[in-house]
C-alpha cells in the first residue's frame, strides 16, 4: 500500500521502551522525520525531542486539558502528520479524539473503544459475557461492603482487580480472607492511580501459563502479531510485586497451533462486537489470555494498546514498515495488505531496573549509567527511564530503566545475547531477573 507523501512527520507520545522500540522501527524508513514527546535517552539519538510530559493519572482535569492543549498546539507548529499515542492513560483520557478534533491524524482508540476495553474492567467483562468471550466468572462490586460480602463467601484463592487503569499494579490474588479485605480496603481507598479503585472486580483463580497477544486492527480486520510471554513479577521463580514487565520472550513456543487459532478468534469477536456497538477500534489491540488445563485460552484482561514489554520482542520480528501497516488501519483496509513476521531468529528481552522498583517511593534515579561494551549485531538495547543531564550524561530517570534483547536461532541463545547485553550495562541500583526465558530453553 502507498504511503501518501503527507505523512512524514511522525510524533511517538510516551518515554518507555516500547516508544524507543516503536520509534526504531519507523527510522527503518528513510524518509520519515520522527520526533518524540517527550522520548528518553535513547529515542533522542533517532527523534527530536519535544518537552512534553504525560500527566500522572491521579492529576486533577486542568492538568490533563493543559497537556492536550500544549500537545495540539506544537503538532500545529512543527506540521505533524500522524501521532502514534500507545500509553494507557493517555488513550483512556481521549487523545485520540482531542487529536482529531484539533484536525490532526492520530493511530490508536477513540476514548469510548480505550474505556471498554481498558479503562474500565467492569464494561469490558460486561462485553465479553454479551459477546460469549471466555473469560473468569467475575462480580463487579461498587462499594468496600459489597465487596467484602462477595470476599467470604468466594472461593479461595481469589483475584481482587480494580476496575481502571493503574500501570499493571491493580490486581492482586488473595490466598484468606484477611489479605482479601486488606486489599480491598487498600485499592478503594488509594489515590495513585485516581478513581481506578472506586469499583473493583472479584475474579475466580485460574491456573495456567499466560500468553500476550497483540494485534493491529482498523476497526473491523484484525492482523495478529507474533505471540509473546511477559514476566510480571520482580523477582526470579516469579516471586515478589507484580511490575508492569520485567521480561519477555516472542514467539511463545510452547503454544499450540489451534490454541494461537482460537485467540485470535476471540480478538476478532471484541473488535467486531465494538463495531457493532459503534466504537469501532482502531489501532493495537492487546488481550491477556491465560492457557487453562484443557488446552483453551480464556482472556484474563483486554488492554488498548501494544504491551510493554512485549513490543520489544515483537517489532523486530516484523517485515513490513510498521507505517505502512499504521497507514492501512487508518484506511480501514488492513485486510488488503500482506503482514509478514520474520522466521529466522527469537527473541529474549530482559528490563533493568532501579533500586526500589517496583514502588514508585524510595526509587533511586539521577545515577549515571555505563554502557561499557559495543551493543550490536544480534542485541539491542531500548531505554525508558533514561534521560541526558545538563552535562550531556545519559543518568537514569525511572523504576524500568533499560531493556536488553537478544535474538538468536533457538532460546537458549537468545537469552544468552540478552544477558550480554545485560551484563554491558552499569548503573548504581541495577537489578533485574536472572531468568527470563529460563522456563524454556
Ligand atoms: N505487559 C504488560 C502490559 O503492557 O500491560
Amino acid at each position: 500500500m502507498k504511503i501518501p507523501e503527507t505523512l512524514r512527520r511522525v510524533l511517538v507520545l510516551g518515554s518507555g521502551a516500547r516508544e524507543h522500540a516503536i520509534l526504531w522501527k519507523l527510522s527503518q524508513h528513510l524518509d520519515l522525520l520522527l520526533f518524540a514527546a517527550p522520548g528518553n535517552g535513547g529515542t533522542a539519538t533517532i527523534a527530536d525531542s519535544f518537552d512534553l510530559s504525560i500527566p500522572k493519572l491521579s492529576d486533577c482535569e486542568e492538568k490533563w486539558e493543559q497537556y492536550f492543549e500544549n500537545l495540539i498546539c506544537k503538532c500545529r507548529l512543527e506540521k505533524i502528520d500522524l501521532v502514534i499515542p500507545s500509553t494507557d492513560s493517555l488513550l483512556v483520557r481521549g487523545v485520540v479524539d482531542r487529536l482529531y478534533q484539533a484536525g490532526i491524524l492520530a493511530f490508536g482508540p477513540t476514548k469510548m473503544a480505550a474505556f471498554l476495553t481498558e479503562g474500565s474492567k467492569a464494561e469490558n467483562y460486561l462485553l465479553m459475557k454479551e459477546f460469549g468471550i471466555p473469560c473468569p466468572k467475575s462480580q463487579i462490586c461498587n462499594s468496600r461492603q459489597e465487596a467484602k460480602q462477595i470476599a467470604v463467601t468466594h472461593k479461595l484463592p481469589l483475584v481482587i482487580k480494580m476496575d481502571g487503569i493503574a500501570s499493571g499494579k491493580g490486581v492482586v490474588i488473595a490466598y484468606t480472607i484477611k489479605e482479601a479485605f486488606e486489599i480491598i480496603d487498600d485499592f478503594m481507598a488509594s489515590k495513585e492511580y485516581g478513581d481506578a479503585g472506586k469499583k473493583l472486580l472479584i475474579q475466580d483463580f485460574l491456573t495456567g501459563q499466560e500468553v500476550s497477544l497483540l494485534a493491529f486492527s482498523d476497526g473491523w480486520n484484525i492482523v495478529p502479531m507474533v505471540p509473546a510471554h511477559d514476566y510480571k513479577k520482580i523477582y526470579n521463580g516469579d516471586r515478589g510485586q507484580n511490575t508492569g514487565g520485567v521480561g519477555c520472550y516472542s514467539p511463545v513456543p510452547w503454544l499450540a497451533k489451534n490454541t494461537f487459532e482460537e485467540m485470535v478468534k476471540i480478538t476478532e469477536t471484541m473488535i467486531r462486537g465494538l463495531a457493532a456497538k459503534n466504537h469501532p477500534f482502531v489501532g493495537v489491540i492487546y488481550p491477556g489470555f491465560i492457557i487453562t488445563k484443557s488446552g483453551h485460552p480464556k482472556v484474563l484482561e483486554f488492554n488498548c494498546r501494544p504491551g510493554d514489554p512485549e513490543t520489544q520482542v515483537i517489532l523486530p520480528q516484523l517485515e513490513n514498515d510498521l507505517l505502512e501497516v499504521i497507514f492501512a488501519c487508518l484506511e480501514g483496509k488492513l485486510n488488503l495488505i500482506d503482514v509478514a513476521w520474520k522466521k529466522d531468529f527469537v527473541y529474549v528481552g530482559v528490563v533493568l531496573c532501579s533500586k526500589g522498583y517496583p514502588t514508585s517511593k524510595n526509587l533511586q534515579m539521577g545515577e549515571f549509567i555505563r554502557i561499557l561494551g559495543e551493543i550490536e549485531g544480534n542485541t539491542l538495547i531500548f531505554h525508558a527511564g533514561t534521560i541526558k543531564d545538563s552535562n550531556g550524561n545519559l543518568v537514569t530517570n525511572g523504576g524500568r530503566v533499560l531493556m536488553a534483547v537478544g535474538r538468536g536461532k533457538s532460546f537458549k541463545r537468545a537469552k544468552w545475547e540478552a544477558y550480554l547485553a545485560a551484563g554491558q550495562v552499569w548503573f548504581s541500583g541495577i537489578h533485574y531477573r536472572t531468568d527470563i526465558a529460563e522456563d524454556i530453553v
